[in-house]
């Protein structure tokens, strides 16, 4: 049985105030860990007022991207030892605004990946199309290449351990959901490129995130879906009543 994994991604939003007061106001309703993981990926700034508030509580800090050095003479990155320090559990890659704005490759993506597991961090690894790639009928071919490229080297008992997030980019903050569907014909290919790349048991094990305009409204069918695991989650996660209702989606 693989745990369901729903994932807050603030993106470049809040600030420390705003992360405790948020944190206040959730960790005392949050599922039992052992029957969901609620995952909160704060900005850099934001991140040790978000362990502190979250010391006591259930709630998983997250980071949004990390270096692939550890330390060093690089400007303005954030190292994934020091993120390992602090209590950040997982850490996003690969996020497509990463990809498009910082022009991320898979290579570095994969790299990112091996300095994560270095330092004990799991990684939220992202995949998807844009609307043109889909129109184009490349979304299996792309989506398989990301993934091989983002696995490439990692042992299959590491790659059960981590996250795949499938982010069709056309779906992201537009307010357009991937249908039900959509999102499990992606995510069971997905899944079947793992388990090509290693073995059946490793595909079983490896959580699939559906992220994409996902909201209360949306989540429990989604989470219906056999290939999906759980949320990736940008804007229905910065306010506390919204994310309280997505992690309980069960209910
Ligand atoms: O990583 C989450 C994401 O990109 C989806 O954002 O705002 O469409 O839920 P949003």
């Amino acid at each position: 049985m693989r745990k369901p994994i729903i994932a807050g991604n603030w993106k470049m939003n809040q600030n420390p105030e705003q992360t405790r007061e948020f944190v206040n106001a959730v960790k005392n309703d949050l599922p039992d860990t052992n029957d969901v993981e609620a995952v909160i990926a704060a900005p850099a700034l934001d991140l040790a007022t978000l362990i502190d508030a979250a010391k006591d509580s259930v709630l998983i800090p997250a980071a949004q991207d990390a270096s692939v050095h550890d330390k060093g003479a690089y400007t303005g990155e954030n190292s994934p030892k020091v993120l390992a320090e602090m209590g950040t559990q997982y850490v996003i890659i690969g996020h497509s605004e990463r990809r498009s704005y910082h022009h991320e490759t898979n290579e570095e993506v994969n790299e990112k990946a091996k300095a994560l597991f270095r330092n004990k961090l799991l990684p939220i690894i992202c995949v998807g199309e844009t609307l043109e790639q889909r129109e184009a009928g490349e979304t299996e071919d792309l989506v398989a290449t990301q993934v091989e490229a983002a696995l490439a080297g990692l042992t299959a008992d590491q790659v059960k351990t981590l996250v795949i997030a499938y982010e069709p980019i056309w779906a992201i903050g537009t307010g357009k959901t991937a249908s039900a569907d959509q999102a499990q014909e992606v995510c069971a290919h997905i899944r079947q490129t793992v388990a090509k790349l290693y073995d059946q048991t490793t595909a079983d094990a490896v959580r699939i995130q559906y992220g994409g305009s996902m909201k209360p409204a949306n989540v429990k069918e989604l989470m219906a879906q056999p290939d999906i695991d759980g949320g990736l989650v940008g804007g229905a996660s910065l306010k506390a009543d919204s994310f309280l209702e997505l992690v309980h989606y069960n209910n």
